[in-house]
């Protein structure tokens, strides 16, 4: 039995992380959350009542609230995956990124740094800080080639930097002051429970309600594509497994055009709801992203290799699964899309594609 302090664990990935641990271990977890728009303990319903689950609402830029939630809990790990994460938003607004993905990163390094210095010494050489990241810290690249762990960081967009900034930060407290580190760089996730202003659900919730679907440019530009659970096992395995200091990167192996994943939501949808099909004449071509990056695709084999990890759902199996789970949740969608969310997406992007 462990005790892992999880950051952002109301989030889309972090709630998925902390369903499989209460239900698939004996682990306790503390949930560090400030609930910003993207967090909601509604996906956290199903294990909310477990003894093993506690829920602390902080903003991980508090130090002061944050060193009194360590000494409380006394922690054995931390997966940190609080941040903000969604491009256009870092894009609009850039200062919310900087403030959470690099100050915040930072100002939970010194907490830990000074939780961790006092431990015993057992604790202290089983103790891990496992920071979650993007492969978008690593650029664009063009029609062929693979990220790897030593691919050169070359972020393009406010969010990327704000995350290149936290890798480097955590990678230089575990060279300079020797916090026990692993850090992983995943592809684009997509699964139940996610804020739906990401492609994925955005998609399916616009279909769903015979609302534009808004292909940014010409809609070639390919993600690497990674079912959510997937990228919650792979996390849990690198907590458990990971070489300390070592770079892990987790993704899918599911390259597909934007065009392509549209398609396909659209396919998936004239099945469910004939009546409204065929979907795909919804889709509309907007204006693109300023400084869109082209291509994500991720060489898995050093997780592969050394830990044993493979994804389980095919892209189609888990598409599948996430347009059923939106057709059968309509109450998380309502919650989720009610209040800020509706003022941010009204200011920015009027009525193009709000859900
Ligand atoms: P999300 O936006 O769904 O959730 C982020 C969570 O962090 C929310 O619950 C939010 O309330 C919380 N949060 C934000 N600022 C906070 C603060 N200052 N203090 C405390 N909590 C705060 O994000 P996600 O998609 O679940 O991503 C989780 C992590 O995984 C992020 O670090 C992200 O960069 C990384 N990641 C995401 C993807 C993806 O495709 N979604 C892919 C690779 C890596
Ligand atoms: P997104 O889900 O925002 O993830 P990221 O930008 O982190 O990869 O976008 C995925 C891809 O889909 C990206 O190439 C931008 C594109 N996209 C659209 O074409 N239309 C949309 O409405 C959104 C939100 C994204």
């Amino acid at each position: 039995m462990k005790k892992i302090l999880i950051t952002g664990g109301a989030g889309f990935i972090g709630s998925a992380v902390i369903r499989q641990l209460i239900m698939e271990t004996n682990d306790v977890v503390i949930n560090v959350d400030k609930l910003t728009y993207a967090g909601n303990l509604q996906s956290l319903k199903s294990v909310a009542d477990s003894s093993r689950y506690y829920f602390e609402c902080v903003d991980i830029c508090n130090a002061e609230a944050m060193a009194r939630i360590f000494h409380e809990h006394q922690p054995d790990a931390v997966m940190h995956l609080a941040a903000e994460t969604h491009v256009d938003r870092s894009i609009a607004g850039p200062a919310t990124f900087m403030q959470t993905n690099i100050i915040g990163t930072y100002t939970l390094l010194e907490v830990v740094r000074e939780y961790w210095g006092k431990l015993s010494p057992g604790c202290k050489s089983n103790f891990r800080f496992h920071h979650v990241s993007t492969d978008e810290v690593y650029g664009s690249l063009g029609a062929t080639g693979f990220f790897r762990e030593d691919t050169a960081y070359q972020p393009n967009s406010p969010y990327s930097a704000s995350k290149a900034s936290s890798d480097h930060l955590v990678r230089a407290w575990h060279h300079t002051f020797g916090l026990p580190v692993v850090t992983t760089n995943c592809s684009n996730n997509y699964g139940p429970y996610h804020f739906p202003e990401k492609l994925i659900p955005l998609m399916i919730l616009n279909a769903r309600n015979g609302k534009p679907l808004p292909v940014y440019g010409k809609g070639d530009n390919i993600r690497d594509w990674l079912y959510v659970d997937d990228h919650a096992r792979a996390l849990r395995l690198v907590l458990d497994r990971g070489r300390i200091g070592e770079v892990y990167n987790i993704g899918g192996g599911n390259e597909k055009t934007n065009l392509e994943v549209v398609y396909l939501i659209c396919t998936i949808m004239d099945e469910i709801c004939p009546q409204g099909a065929p979907h795909a004449s919804l889709i509309t071509y907007v204006q693109d992203r300023p400084g869109h990056d082209h291509r994500y695709a991720i060489d898995a084999s050093k997780i592969a290799h050394e830990l044993g990890w493979k994804p389980q759902e095919t892209f189609e199996s888990g598409l599948r699964k996430t347009v059923g789970w939106y057709w059968a949740n309509t109450d998380w969608v309502d919650a989720v899309i009610s209040g800020e969310y509706q003022t941010w997406i009204q200011k920015n992007y009027g009525d193009r594609r709000l859900s």
